[in-house]
């Protein structure tokens, strides 16, 4: 099995020459799967079984700086000092083993989510792209977009898609070394898209996504449909884009979000990430829906709920959801 260190000595040339900067900075935007990623076929390179599509939140991300220092890791999360054992650093500690000359080189990280830190808001998604972006600038790499995705992706898989705003595809591949496994902007527009956050809680969810697809691929599941139902979610949604068909978009986004859930619901033990919140929004939505509300949802690893809808219904999404935070995606 080849290791995310060959990888990634394959990636920056480790015998390049070594001028890093005092400081490395970057932003990268959240992103939300409109077609998810659920299921690896790699587990330490982040390797997924089907493609992927997103949509960038522009304006919502994770912001990044970045420094070496002597010694043990310093992470800060959102203004906060993390201890050494603190899940997040240590994750985070644990990617930057990737990237340390020398074992004692050690790395200050000051890292801003603007949504909840792993709680289905896709913070790690922003944050691990951003952390590569940072990296990127402190050891004046240079790399192209492609060889940032694939770093990214080896922190955590959505992440791959979080370096570009608006619509991105994320190409499963088919190579052992995931070289071929990395995203790319899809050139579709959609100025009128808006999108709503439902925040529902802020914890941290209790079964990380890792974890989750792990339980849900191995062991009898409804798995292998969930497969086939992805290329044809694909295949329908590209031809929505193409037609600016924004209740397509959702239609076919909510179908897909709630078929990944089902497949979780169906492994053995289940895996439910939905609180009573996430099914009473679901029913207010679905019941405002059939009264000729268009409005649809996404939900990821977690009890929160993103909308999808056109700019001229966001008075109603507003008006039936108060506490949304609605953002636009595209420039119009
Ligand atoms: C449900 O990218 O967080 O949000 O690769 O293990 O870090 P790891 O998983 P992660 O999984 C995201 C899953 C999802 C769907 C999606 O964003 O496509």
């Amino acid at each position: 099995m080849i290791s995310a260190q060959t990888i990634v000595n394959q990636l920056i040339h480790q015998n390049a020459p070594y001028s890093p900067k005092t400081e490395g900075t970057a932003f990268a935007p959240v992103n939300i799967a409109l077609i998810k990623y659920w299921g690896k076929r790699n587990n330490a390179l982040n390797l997924p079984v089907t493609d992927s599509l997103s949509i960038g939140l522009r304006t919502l991300g994770t912001t990044t700086s970045i420094r070496l220092h002597q010694g043990q890791d310093i992470i800060y999360l959102n203004n906060e000092r993390l201890p050494f054992d603190h899940p997040f650093a240590q994750r985070t500690s644990r990617y930057l083993d990737l990237f340390r000359r020398q074992p004692n080189d050690g790395f200050m990280v000051m890292t801003k989510n603007d949504v909840p830190t792993g709680a289905g808001l896709a913070s790690s998604a922003s944050g691990y792209a951003a952390l590569v972006l940072a990296l990127n600038d402190l050891f004046q790499w240079q790399l192209d977009k492609t060889q940032l995705s694939i770093l990214a992706r080896i922190g955590s898989g959505s992440a791959c898609r979080s370096l570009w705003d608006g619509l991105v595809h994320w190409h499963a591949g088919q190579q052992d070394d995931g070289l071929d496994s990395y995203a790319t902007p899809l050139v579709y527009q959609l100025p009128t898209l808006r999108i709503g956050l439902l925040t529902l809680s802020n914890k941290t969810k209790p079964v990380s996504s890792r974890i989750g697809m792990q339980q849900t691929v191995h062991g009898l599941s409804l798995y292998p449909a969930w497969k086939t139902m992805v290329d044809t979610h694909l295949t329908q949604i590209t031809q929505a884009f193409e037609k600016q068909d924004i209740n397509g978009i959702g239609k076919i986004s909510e179908h897909n979000a709630l078929a990944m859930h089902a497949t979780m619901l169906s492994a053995s033990p289940a895996l439910c990430y939905f609180l009573p919140e996430t099914l009473a929004t679901l029913q207010t939505l679905w019941s405002a829906r059939e009264a000729g509300l268009n409005c649809w949802a996404t939900l990821d690893a977690g009890p929160n709920v993103k909308l999808l809808f056109e700019a001229e219904t966001a008075h109603d999404v507003k008006k039936l959801f108060p506490d949304i935070n609605i953002i636009q995606p595209f420039v119009s």
